[in-house]
């Protein structure tokens, strides 16, 4: 398989919208450009389609994408869009402007899952990236009709891709498509800013200037220490980490553990466990990667104190799920730490 380039034109793209909407649903993945950068985007709400973003990167860690959305609406179902973000929103959106949010936990019934995404995208933590782009992906994601994640498109280490030229000779034999529409106008990442109770806070500079954020909400920013290079902000909030201590590599269930297998092979004494999940029955890391964070939850939920873990490969995927896996069973300070 080697990608598509489908070349965006001034008027008339619906049947490139529908192509690329088409690779979408399917789970593929559609590279897109947006005015900071080339995004590697799947649907949002697809968990195997975003875990094959990570697999395509080479990523070694799930940290948590960026949901981009066709406007404020569409922003308003996945996170919190109030205050200090809603005046951002309206003032810079459309642009390179990413407002991290508090999540909105889906709703059970008819309106579950429609637009709430993926565990996979928010890394299992509470709190949102949200980002509405210019130009032809903005178009892409009304026409989807559902929000995109996306990082940059370039594989782990590299750098950002500015054209489709750039995504291809890093990701060509990995993705389905890429829409070419020419060099990026900013050509520089977007701006984070997360907002919650305390002062909002500048995760990273990027294609937005602080100063006009700072000069909208007449506040300062709060920055991180100068010279703190931080490659992925995201891993600095507080992540979810189960209240059960996690027993990794567990060849064995011992009484009153909760288990999360992977594969055909079930641990010893697996009929002892009082409450178990297959992260993939049959050993495919990509349904394994998609299901990592709700089936921790899930075996959470279940009050055993221990979560024993069966081994998982090392290669592909499966070095993100041991990295995750490892930081969930680290020892936590606080009262949620058990012994
Ligand atoms: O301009 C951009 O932002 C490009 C285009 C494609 O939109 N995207 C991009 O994505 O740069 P990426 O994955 O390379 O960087 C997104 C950053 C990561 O450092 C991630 O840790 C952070 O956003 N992030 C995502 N969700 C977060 C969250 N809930 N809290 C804190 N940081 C978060
Ligand atoms: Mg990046």
């Amino acid at each position: 398989m080697y990608a598509k380039r489908l070349l965006w034109q001034e008027t008339g793209n619906e049947e490139l919208l529908a192509e690329a909407a088409g690779i979408l649903r399917a789970g593929g993945l559609v590279a897109i450009p947006t005015e900071t950068v080339y995004g590697l985007a799947a649907d949002a709400t697809n968990g195997e389609a975003v875990a094959r973003i990570f697999e395509a990167k080479g990523r070694p860690r799930f940290n948590p994408l960026i949901a981009h959305v066709a406007d404020t609406a569409m922003a308003g179902r996945c996170g919190e869009l109030k205050g200090d973000a809603l005046r951002l929103a309206a003032h810079f959106w459309p642009g390179p402007l990413t407002l991290v949010v508090p999540l909105i936990v889906p709703l059970v019934g008819p309106l579950a899952g429609e637009v709430a995404v993926h565990p996979l995208v928010t890394a299992g933590q509470k709190t949102i990236a949200l980002r509405r782009p210019l130009g032809p992906a903005a178009e892409l994601i009304a026409h989807f009709g559902r929000p995109l994640a996306a990082p940059s498109a370039n594989r782990s280490g590299q750098l950002s891709p500015t054209s489709a030229d750039h995504v291809l000779e890093q990701l060509g034999d990995r993705i389905d498509a890429v829409i070419d529409a020419g060099p990026c106008t900013v050509g520089l990442e977007s701006t984070i800013v997360a907002i919650s109770d305390e002062a909002p806070r500048l995760l990273r500079p990027g294609g937005l200037a602080a100063e006009a954020i700072e000069e909208l909400l007449d506040r300062r920013l709060q920055r991180l220490a100068p010279g703190a290079h931080v490659e992925a902000p995201g891993m600095l909030a507080s992540h979810y980490a189960p209240r059960a201590a996690l027993r990794l590599d567990a060849r064995r269930v011992e009484a009153g553990e909760a288990l999360l297998a992977f594969g055909e092979k079930a641990p010893e004494n697996a009929a002892a466990a009082v409450a178990s999940r297959n992260l993939s029955a049959t050993g495919d890391l990509v349904e394994a990667a998609s299901r990592l964070f709700s089936d921790l939850h899930a075996l959470d939920e279940s009050g055993a104190a221990v979560i024993a873990v069966a081994p998982i490969p090392a290669h592909g995927l499966g070095e993100a799920i041991a990295d995750r896996l490892r930081r969930a069973a680290a020892p936590r300070p606080g009262p949620a730490s058990s012994g």
